[in-house]
């Protein structure tokens, strides 16, 4: 059996396996790397429940083969969270009961993150045209458009935040030069 060695970044971990050629990435995630919050569910293209980033865009990982990915940087689910601090997205999906079954959630979650990384103010229509090619048997879509609105909001009120801390940092760090002497 012919295998190649491949090295990817995932969740900012360097990762190394040697595949056979027809290894798709999903399988490589899930099987060899053991990420198995990446769900498979059509292995056809059509679910997304299999979405991860690729190099910061989002990608159905079942239309990939692994050998593709090499030298890539990998986002998957599990790589969302900060410690035990759920992602915006994340808690928005638990607040908002944005799932049922949870099949589809962390492929709808991988493609809200990259559509709002894209977008951080998208309309309801937008967000219905993001997500359209990641489906959901249980929810109706209803509660997971409102879980991205609130990622929305959240991550807004995150960044403008940050943008007040740095310039008071700033602000700070002007005022602390020494004065003078006149
Ligand atoms: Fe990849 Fe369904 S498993 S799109
Ligand atoms: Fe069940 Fe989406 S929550 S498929």
């Amino acid at each position: 059996m012919t295998t190649t060695h491949v090295t990817l970044t995932v969740n900012g971990e360097q990762r190394e396996a040697d595949v056979e050629p027809r290894l798709l990435l999903v399988h490589l995630l899930r099987d060899v790397f053991g990420l198995t919050g990446t769900h498979i569910g059509c292995d056809t293209s059509n679910c997304g429940a299999c979405t991860v980033h690729v190099n910061g865009r989002s990608a159905k990982s079942c239309t990939m083969l692994a050998v593709q990915a090499d030298g890539a940087e990998i986002g998957t689910i599990e790589g969302l969270a900060d410690g035990a601090t759920l992602h915006p997205l994340q808690q928005a999906f638990w607040d908002q009961h944005g799932l049922q079954c949870g099949f589809c959630t962390p492929g709808m979650i991988m493609q809200a993150a990259w559509l709002l990384s894209e977008n951080g103010d998208p309309t309801e229509e937008e967000i219905r045209h993001g997500i359209s090619g990641n489906l959901c048997r249980c929810t109706g879509y209803v509660n997971i458009v409102k879980s991205i609105q609130q990622a929305a909001g959240s991550l807004a009120e995150a960044e403008s935040a940050r943008v007040v801390a740095a310039a008071t940092t700033e602000g700070q760090a002007v005022t602390a030069e020494p004065a003078t002497a006149g």
